[in-house]
């Protein structure tokens, strides 16, 4: 069965980004994918720094993130839009899963990748310019990015009291990138 790593890049607990990866995992697994659901504030990093990597090595966290990445064909990932691009949370974990090991060729972790990309924002562009940021530093690392993306605009009036989201239009949407993600992986990975 074909496998998603799922994740938002945020750690904060009330995340509206977790709230709507929640939505797109769903309909990843009604399209017969399996989802494995993770929270970078499970992960927690130093932030890059090629001194303390010299020193200590690639953290802990950084090589359970990486062997995740490894285990799992798509990706579907919700980040806020932070200044206009996506969260340093997500870029630092990334960035410390780029660290290879003797014998691993570049970016070899992320290569042939498919993803599903949304943020949710309380601002009324849901942002959507870190989705442009975002799906950049995706391609220019192997990932291949689905042309369909989602951002939830003013999304603080769209929660619900269990923090979860009743508009059917969002949750369509929503859905449809975890459903996309999960037929693209499916068709390319026929023989
Ligand atoms: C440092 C910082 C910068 C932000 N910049 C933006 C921004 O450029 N655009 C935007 O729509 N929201 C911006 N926000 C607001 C976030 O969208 C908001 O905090 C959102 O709830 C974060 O996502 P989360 O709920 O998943 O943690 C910013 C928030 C922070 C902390």
């Amino acid at each position: 069965m074909l496998k998603i790593l799922a994740f938002a890049g945020s750690a904060r607990k009330n995340s509206f980004n977790k709230a709507i990866l929640k939505i797109a995992v769903q309909g990843a697994i009604d399209a017969g994918a399996k989802v494995t659901v993770i929270d970078l504030a499970d992960f927690p990093l130093p932030l890059m720094d090629e001194d303390l990597e010299a020193k200590s090595g690639v953290p802990a966290n950084a090589q359970k993130f990486k062997q995740l990445m490894m285990e799992h064909e798509g990706l579907l990932i919700a980040s806020p839009e932070h200044n206009s691009a996506y969260s340093a949370l997500l870029k630092n974990t990334i960035d410390w899963a780029s660290r290879r090991e003797e014998g691993e060729k570049p970016l070899e972790v992320f290569k042939g990748k498919v993803a599903g990309i949304m943020a949710a924002s309380p601002g009324a562009l849901g942002g959507l310019r870190g989705l442009v940021s975002l799906r950049m530093l995706l391609e220019n690392i192997g990932v291949m990015v689905l042309p369909n993306q989602k951002a939830v605009s003013k999304v603080a009036a769209l929660i619900n009291e269990q923090g979860g989201i009743d508009d059917e239009q969002t949750i369509a949407g929503l859905k449809r990138i975890g459903k996309e993600l999960a037929e693209t992986m499916a068709k390319l990975n026929r023989q």
